[in-house]
């Protein structure tokens, strides 16, 4: 019977976000957001392991509590300098605990907001995919191609396109294959890399919700997500009215962002 493992990779430096700490250890409610997206792996009672893959020389880790967790929680002090790096390093650095037929679900420590119910959903369908599988949602939003003068240089067909989301769920001999294979600078998901093998991984309905903090913006939605659902209590914040009576400056409309880098 093959086991089930999980892998985050948190070693990047979010600088995206351009906050002063790596994007994993921004706040909500006191907690890291690495926090929150380990939790629904920890507490899965089919997920033997849950494994952290920090940059080398992280110190930012060992500040927090993570004694909740106990042993099903490990860090591994193997961060490399891609996503898919980190996550191969990982995978390497467990292989003595893990069967090549064991499943590993990779999911990234900056989407703190993924539900039981999701992760569920992945575990059932991609597990008894041979190829397996990963969260993903449907595009529903006309697709624009800009030009370098930031117009419309075409309208994108959006049938049959999907956004890819973590977790993603693959053989562990697989993957390790498949990463080995890849380019680091190219793949930014696992699949890709499974792809490039031949295999046509499952896509599992995921949700909106299960976003990836990457903009200052997306840490504001991440926190009343979680304080709906899971009454983390935020620090409060002062509003836009107020701060504008407090410095009496004009409320301007937030001005559209230009040029910034596209989501994977
Ligand atoms: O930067 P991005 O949002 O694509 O990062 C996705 C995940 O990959 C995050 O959890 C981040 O910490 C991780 N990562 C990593 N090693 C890197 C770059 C990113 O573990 N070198």
């Amino acid at each position: 019977m093959s086991k089930i493992y999980a892998l985050i990779p948190a070693a990047g430096s979010g600088s995206r976000v351009r906050a002063a700490v790596p994007k994993q250890y921004l706040r909500i409610g006191g907690l890291p957001l690495l926090h929150f997206a380990l939790r629904p792996l920890v507490r899965h009672p089919a997920i033997e392991q849950v494994f952290v893959v920090l940059a080398q020389g992280d110190t930012h880790y060992k500040q927090f509590d993570w004694s909740e967790f106990g042993a099903r929680l490990e860090p591994l002090y193997c961060g490399g300098a891609t996503r898919a790096a980190s996550v191969f390093n990982g995978l390497l650095a467990a292989r003595d605990m893990i069967a090549g037929s064991d499943w590993v679900v990779v999911h990234d420590a900056a989407r703190p907001c993924l539900s039981s119910e999701a992760l569920e959903r992945l575990l059932v369908e991609a597990g008894s995919d041979e190829a397996g599988g990963l969260l993903a949602v449907p595009v529903s939003d006309t697709l624009k191609r800009a030009g370098r003068d930031l117009r419309v240089a075409g309208t994108e067909p959006r049938e049959h396109l999907w956004l890819a989301q973590t977790p993603q769920m693959f053989r562990y001999r697989l993957l390790i294959e498949a990463l080995r294979k890849a380019d680091p600078e190219v793949v930014t998901d696992e699949a890709c890399a499974i792809e490039g093998l031949g295999f046509k991984p499952r896509l599992v309905m995921g949700e909106t919700r299960n976003l990836k903090v990457t903009f200052s913006e997306d840490l504001r939605v991440a926190e009343r997500i979680l304080q709906g659902r899971d009454g983390v209590v935020a620090p409060a914040r002062e509003s836009r009215t107020t701060a504008r009576r407090r410095k009496r400056v004009p409320l301007r409309p937030a001005q559209p962002r230009r040029g910034g880098p596209g989501r994977r």
